[in-house]
């Protein structure tokens, strides 16, 4: 079965792009961590990375969990890669297995590094994530001269960087991003001639406040292209419509006739639903492209489809819907599907990542990769 009748497809040209964008934003002394956890936001993580590591020239890659970052060894990505989640004591050994860098936001976990390195003879690199104001991972301002203590203990351990996450910089006037900075500031201060690397910033950061950049910055949602106007989406989605037919007028549509046809009314059925991220949210909100046009969503979303308004529109079976992404000079964006769903981007690029039915087709300067890793020689 070779016919799909949804997919994503992710356009690595406009991923280079982001990255071109981040660079010139941050300026060449600012390295790039970029983040690639929960399958690279739904994009693949394995190809985005190799494609990163070879063509966009990162040095160093961020994940939330070890397994993620096991996976990035085992394809081949050798660069330095962090995992920024606190993770649990099992996970130790698989750090020195891997060479993986641990942000490291736990007494318990640090001391128990400690004495594995120190049991192993064998030391690793260790980040501290400080806790500014954002309230989940990290070690409280007040906490990081004992932190330094503890490691004295461990000689095994290198402090290699220290890291701090923003809470609200998508916001630029919210007054506590200043509050974050100024935390970081005094642990900036007082370690910076001990040749340790500071990294704060994520996409907000990096586009609202250049003066959080310091030695590195993490970008994630920008690389896919949000956070703003000059990226470009990545993912674009898209399916084949299955069925076209014409309801009479005073017709329920979908599930609990939320929508009744006023007039004879043309459907046509899209193969998506909510199983495969499409939100049911959309349900009588949502919009998608068929041939240049916006046609509005009818009805409730279903798990695995629902319908469209085509009356007047020449329409047939296997016609392609934009269902996020480009056609011709319109678009439907991560945003805006955040909006009507009521959250953020970031859930809706998860979302249809998430989606085991809809498989990613890859495309660079135009054209289609059946085999990206080979044809790109990642
Ligand atoms: C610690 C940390 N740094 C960086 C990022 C990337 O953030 P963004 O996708 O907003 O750029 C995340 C994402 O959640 C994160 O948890």
């Amino acid at each position: 079965m070779n016919e799909k009748l949804a997919w994503k497809e992710i356009d690595l040209s406009a991923l280079l792009h982001n990255l071109k964008i981040i660079k010139e934003k941050v300026g060449e002394k600012v390295e790039i961590i970029a983040v690639v956890k929960a399958d690279a936001y739904g994009h693949g993580m394995e190809v985005i990375s190799l494609f990163l590591q070879k063509l966009g020239n990162i040095k160093t890659f961020a994940v939330a969990q070890i397994e993620e970052a096991i996976v990035l060894r085992k394809i081949g990505v050798d660069k330095k890669i962090l995992i920024l989640s606190p993770q649990l004591k099992d996970a130790i050994p698989y750090f020195f297995e891997y060479n993986l860098i641990p942000v490291v936001s736990s007494f318990e976990f640090l001391e128990e590094l400690g004495a594995y390195s120190n049991s192993k003879n064998k030391s690793i690199r260790v980040h501290i994530s400080v806790d500014t104001g954002m309230g989940r991972e990290g070690f409280l301002p007040s906490e990081i001269g004992k932190v330094l203590e503890t490691m004295k203990k461990y000689p095994s351990l290198v402090l290699e960087g220290i890291s701090s996450h923003l809470s609200c910089p998508e916001n630029k006037k919210d007054p506590y991003n200043i509050f974050q900075k100024k935390l970081f500031e005094e642990v900036y201060k007082s370690l910076r001639n001990e040749r340790v690397f500071f990294h704060f910033s994520n996409t907000g950061g990096i586009f609202n406040f250049p003066e959080f950049h310091y030695d590195a910055v993490r970008p994630g949602l920008s690389l896919y292209g949000y956070g703003d106007k000059k990226l470009k989406p990545v993912m674009g989605v898209k399916a084949k419509i299955t069925l076209v037919k014409e309801l009479p007028a005073g017709w329920g549509v979908g599930y609990g006739h939320t929508y009744m046809t006023d007039k004879i009314t043309k459907i046509a059925v899209v193969p998506i639903g909510y199983a495969d991220g499409y939100r049911r949210d959309l349900s009588n909100k949502g919009r998608v492209l068929l041939k240049g046009e916006y046609c509005k969503v009818l009805g409730r979303i279903s798990m695995d489809q629902f319908t469209i308004d085509v009356t007047d529109k020449e329409v047939k079976i296997r016609d392609v819907v934009t269902i996020m992404g480009y056609d011709k000079d319109k678009v439907i964006d991560a945003q805006e599907l955040a909006i009507l769903s009521n959250t953020i981007p970031y859930e809706i690029l998860t979302g249809f990542g998430s989606a085991k039915r809809l498989k990613n087709f890859y495309k660079f300067n135009g054209k289609i990769l059946t085999d990206p890793i080979s044809e790109l020689n990642l």
